[in-house]
């Protein structure tokens, strides 16, 4: 007797693409194979879906507490249980920002009551926290701790590179990075006065991520600390993130696979500006070629909801950001669908890659004794992405009016369905997800 028994969808699955049902048994994958004869208290129907395991968007932004007039954790995840994600982990530049026990565990209470899906929270590294890291990273619902190395939405920075030595050498548990060199943002940003959002990624530019990332790769080597460089947006940091393997993870967002200056800024302006910024199509080409050849270890949606008045303040005052949780996977499948990527690739950097990079447990593989968490999605269902859809506060995507091929029909979260057919059903019931230490 099953819990759950999902029926005649192909799986993808270690071993490649199956056709398999799934038996789910106290929210875990306890049977793959032909269960046609086995009783099930529900039957989720998966002919002529997909079943792939469960999304994780590991870099979201939800804004509670402190800035809940753009998102909060009950809207954030319900928006990430309608794109088919099945668990996220949070940024710490909330206000307060998340840099202490007691505002870890009051985020992680905020969800277990209202987020749709599972979830852990970055904790941010500061200049006063720096001797507690190594115990904060290690809390219940931690996803570990955050480094902002350039200044960006909120307060957190990190700048001297005699502090980040410290960070790197408190703690165990892999480091991810907001990499842009402080100074040279500084330096620099008097020389864009009276330019528009185009403008943002000559400030911005490829130097500052590079000469930021060159130096906390060599950080990492030096105290042999894991480190994970989140929104890697420039050509010019693949090489040196490749010669620092032994230390360093990728990340990669969705927009910068798809949108590229300077038509994106001439179409969207400021709803186009995030930081990193999204750059021109050689940068686009190499990124694209940095998934083809394994470099890139997952993707992150970067959800960084903003109100259409604050983005309508003139650049650069006009936040960073844009919402990304429910549009990461239609809009990756529909690169599938174009043959950018295959779906097995799709799957190694959205449940393998982040399950790996974070060393999550029981997540991230369609497996016995797996967490029964699925995205079930239909390759050949043809969408348009739209404002209207967005279940974010911030109430507009990027992709507005976005024709694409490949949409999720289904989120199941340890053998809960919470979205069937783009409604949700059921009821928030997340859980905080395990690591290893
Ligand atoms: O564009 C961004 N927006 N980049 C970040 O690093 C932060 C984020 C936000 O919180 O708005």
């Amino acid at each position: 007797m099953f819990d759950l028994v999902i029926r005649g969808g192909t799986c993808v699955t270690p071993a490649g693409r199956a056709r398999a049902d799934v038996g789910v048994r106290d929210g875990r994958i306890a049977a793959l194979g032909a269960l046609d004869a086995a009783q099930a208290k529900e039957v989720l129907d998966a002919a002529g879906l997909h079943v792939l395991p469960g999304v994780i968007d590991p870099q979201v932004h939800f804004r509670e507490p402190g800035l809940t007039h753009k998102e909060d954790l009950g809207s954030g995840s319900a928006a990430a249980a309608l794109g088919g994600v099945t668990a996220f982990f949070e940024m710490p530049n909330t206000q307060p920002n998340t840099d202490s026990a007691e505002r870890l565990a009051w985020k992680v209470q905020r969800a277990r009551e209202t987020s749709w899906v599972d979830f852990a929270f970055f904790v941010g590294a500061t200049n006063d926290n720096v001797g507690e890291l190594g115990g904060l990273e290690q809390l219940e619902g931690c996803a570990g701790v955050k480094l902002f190395l350039g200044s960006s939405t909120g307060t957190l920075l990190v700048d001297d590179p005699a502090v980040q030595r410290r960070v790197l050498a408190s703690g165990r548990r892999r480091v991810a990075v907001h990499s842009e060199d402080e100074a040279r943002l500084k330096e620099r940003k008097a020389l864009f006065a009276g330019r528009g959002v185009d403008a943002h990624p000559e400030w911005r530019d490829e130097e500052c991520a590079v000469k930021s990332t060159r130096s906390i790769l060599a950080l990492a080597r030096e105290t042999n600390r894991p480190l994970h460089v989140l929104h890697v947006t420039s050509a010019g940091e693949l090489p040196l993130l490749e010669a620092y393997r032994d230390v360093a993870t990728v990340e990669v967002p969705p927009q910068h696979l798809t949108f590229a200056a300077p038509d994106c800024y001439a179409r969207l302006g400021t709803r186009a500006q995030m930081n990193p910024p999204i750059r021109d199509a050689r940068h686009q080409a190499a990124l694209w070629e940095a998934v083809r050849n394994g470099l890139v270890d997952c993707l992150g949606s970067d959800h960084a909801p903003h109100t259409l008045e604050e983005k309508a303040k003139p650049w650069p005052s006009s936040p960073s950001g844009m919402p990304g949780v429910q549009t990461l996977v239609p809009v990756m499948l529909d690169h599938v669908h174009h043959g950018r990527l295959t779906l097995e690739r799709f799957v190694d950097l959205t449940s393998a890659g982040p399950a790996r990079v974070f060393r999550t447990r029981r997540k991230g593989r369609l497996a016995l004794g797996y967490d029964a968490d699925f995205t079930l999605v239909d390759l050949a269902a043809r969408r348009t992405i739209t404002d209207a859809w967005s279940q974010s506060r911030c109430g507009w995507t990027p992709f507005d009016g976005l024709a694409v091929t490949g949409w999720p029909i289904a989120t199941v979260v340890r053998g809960q369905p919470v979205m069937r057919d783009g409604a949700l059903v059921g009821a928030p019931r997340g859980h905080p997800v395990a690591f290893d230490p």
